[in-house]
């Protein structure tokens, strides 16, 4: 369950170049061209193609409830440099005890820029943090390679396929199905920045290569190669 900072519409999460806010009314334009849109909803379970009159009205305020609940999270892309334009939907909820499930969706004129990997990311950072989930959850279908690319940027991996129920394709689809556990999210955001830089390494090589050149120092033979080939590292 999320907690009663999110269940407000005032809670937004920003991100370098997005605000994820909760959907308003005055949203279902901008909802229906980008969810309308072929080449978005086809590659969703749920969304159907057309979108039938007032489904993007019935879907905003579904997402209104179930954020107010605080059994999911749904929220909109915004761009800060348009805030008024909603460019993209990202949400899920808890299908499981403590296992998120969600999907996302984004206007095709944005694709390739990396603002679905960077709303997953932030989406994922607050479920984390914010509720005691112990793992997310996404399904892709086999035919989306930018949606599993995302995913995998993200830190997910993939754990299983398998037909799933996709009510708006009219029936069960291959999927791929992803994960990411709680300890893993901990790690991969403990791993920082390396405490070296490629100058300070170019820094330590020339100094080195002077005190060679100087004589202070020996140069090191290069190492044998191996005979035998070397072991493979799963
Ligand atoms: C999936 C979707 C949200 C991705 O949005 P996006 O903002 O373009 O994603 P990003 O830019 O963050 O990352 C896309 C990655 O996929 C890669 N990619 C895109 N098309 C690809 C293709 N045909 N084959 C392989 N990789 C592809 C991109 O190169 C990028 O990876 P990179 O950063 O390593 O180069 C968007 O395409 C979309 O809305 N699709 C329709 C709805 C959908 O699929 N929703 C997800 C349902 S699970």
């Amino acid at each position: 369950m999320f907690p009663d900072l999110t269940r407000d519409d005032v809670f937004r999460i920003e991100t370098p170049r997005l605000w994820l806010r909760w959907p308003t009314v005055q949203d279902v334009a901008a909802v229906t061209a980008f969810a309308g849109d072929k080449q978005v909803a086809e590659m969703t379970a749920t969304w159907p193609h057309p979108l039938p009159d007032g489904e993007a009205q019935r879907r905003i305020f579904a997402m209104r409830k179930t954020n107010a609940l605080g059994t999911g999270l749904s929220l909109l892309l915004v761009p800060k440099a348009n805030p008024r334009h909603a460019i993209g939907f990202i949400g899920g909820r808890f299908e499981e005890p403590q296992c998120f499930t969600f999907g996302y969706m984004l206007e095709a004129q944005h694709w390739g820029e990396g603002l679905a990997t960077e709303a997953v990311q932030a989406l994922i950072d607050a479920v984390f943090t914010l509720t005691d989930a112990c793992e997310a959850r996404a399904g892709v279908r086999v035919i989306n390679p930018a949606s599993r690319r995302v995913l995998e940027k993200s830190g997910f991996q993939m754990v299983g396929s398998g037909l799933d129920t996709c009510p708006a394709r009219g029936g069960r689809l291959p999927c791929d199905h992803f994960r990411l556990g709680r300890r893993t999210w901990k790690a991969l955001k403990g791993w920082r920045a390396p405490s070296f830089d490629r100058i300070s390494i170019d820094v330590g090589i020339a100094a080195l290569e002077a005190s060679v050149a100087a004589g202070e120092l020996a140069a090191t033979p290069s190492p044998p190669r191996p005979t035998a080939p070397l072991e493979v590292c799963a």
